[in-house]
């Protein structure tokens, strides 16, 4: 395959030359398998950074440089990675110019694309990745907390470094996301160039790696911007995954269920004095069914279930893992309620059941009824 590592630059004149000769006489050599390239995406850096890598580009033909305005590092990246693909690259890294990322981990990077993933992203805060250790104590929290934010906000826990720029990426994922990525700088663009990714169920490897200290020139990052920005994008990018997306779908259709349930539970328990445990399984099951259907057809419709065979087969598992969530969740919720407070309140412990069922419910049917299918 084509591979480019891409290398933003602004003012980074010492840093890049570093760097080059790094990867084309030490990391380079190592890999056989592959075709590697650098590209260094300039922003007209008024120190020359682009004249110097001119010059070395007579030595090292694998090498090239991709110049324009500064817009900043998201739009550098998008230039520069259109450019990449346009010119027949399969695979693009993402490397800062500064040596703080360990170029060393590029063939690790590459051993998981070929084991099949669309996108490796390097962790500086998972399974032996680091961040340098003589960081002031403020600048650690911020880094951590950060990522743990993110994390927590847009709920996808397997993710560990969002805001990292050490990535590798298939070129199909970027030309998959590049239209929806165009507003965004610094920060913002590896967290939501990342987020779309795992939203649209590509394959994400891990690999860490040990962030090194910056030794020349300053970091161009402001952080007090970016961080503001990056907030702003992980709450209106939940707000609108969760709640207008599947969630919103699975609540509306939950609720529809609820009612179903609820009026059958008072049915019975009113007029036909039934126990309320037993009441409440018999709406469960009228409910399990229009959620079954309604799920299928509007909340999961792009992994909907075809064929009568997956249909009677997902059904029979819809009805087993919510019919765990029923007994165990929910009805034991109403059993404890009524055994140690008493059954004048069995109204509330369904509710309060009710919503704990939701949550297992929702995580049961994304990641395994309607599971995405992986790309290709
Ligand atoms: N072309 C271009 N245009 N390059 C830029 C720009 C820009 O506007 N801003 C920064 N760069 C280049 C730098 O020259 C460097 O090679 C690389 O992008 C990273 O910039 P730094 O200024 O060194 O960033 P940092 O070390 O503070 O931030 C690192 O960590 C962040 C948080 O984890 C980077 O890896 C970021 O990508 C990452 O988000
Ligand atoms: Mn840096």
């Amino acid at each position: 395959m084509k591979v480019v590592i891409i290398t933003p630059t602004y003012n980074e004149k010492g840093n890049v030359e570093r760097l080059i000769k790094i990867l084309e006489e030490d990391i380079f050599p190592q890999i056989k398998n592959h075709d590697m390239n650098i590209l260094v995406a300039d922003d007209n850096s008024p120190d020359g950074t682009a004249d110097i890598v001119r010059g070395l580009m007579k030595k090292w033909k694998n090498l090239d440089v991709n110049v324009g305005e500064r817009h900043g590092l998201g739009a550098a990246y998008i230039r520069a990675m259109t450019y990449a693909i346009d010119n027949g690259t399969d695979v693009v890294f993402e490397m800062d110019a500064d040596l703080q990322h360990d170029p060393k981990k590029i063939p690790e990077f590459l051993k998981k694309i070929d084991e099949g993933y669309d996108m490796v992203i390097g962790t500086r805060y998972s399974q032996g990745g680091s961040i340098p250790s003589n960081w002031p104590i403020q600048r650690k929290i911020f880094s951590i907390f950060g990522n743990l934010l993110v994390r927590f906000i847009l709920l996808r826990f397997s993710i560990h470094d969002w805001t990292g720029g050490y990535r590798a990426v298939r070129k199909e994922v970027f030309l998959k996301e590049k239209a929806e990525l165009t507003n965004f700088k610094g920060y913002t663009f590896q967290v939501s160039f990342l987020n779309k990714v795992a939203r649209d169920g590509f394959k994400i490897a891990e690999v860490p790696f040990h962030f090194e200290d910056r030794t020349l020139g300053d970091s161009k990052i402001a952080p007090m911007v970016y961080i503001v920005d990056l907030l702003k994008y992980v709450i209106s990018a939940s707000i609108k995954e969760y709640l207008f997306g599947p969630f919103g779908k699975f609540l509306v259709v939950g609720g529809l269920g609820f009612i179903i349930q609820a009026v059958i539970l008072r049915i019975l328990v009113e007029i036909f004095k039934v126990n309320p445990p037993i009441a409440n399984l018999t709406g469960a099951v009228a409910a399990i069914f229009s959620n079954y259907n309604l799920n299928n057809l509007w909340t999961f419709k792009t992994e909907k279930i075809t064929g009568i065979g997956q249909y009677l087969w997902k059904m029979l598992n819809f009805y087993a893992t919510s019919a765990i969530g029923v007994i165990f969740i929910q009805t034991g919720i109403i059993f404890l309620g009524d055994q140690l407070i008493g059954r004048k309140y069995y109204f509330i412990y369904f509710i309060v059941g009710t919503a704990v069922l939701l949550i297992y419910n929702f995580t049961v049917y994304r990641f395994i009824i309607w599971r995405k299918k992986p790309h290709k």
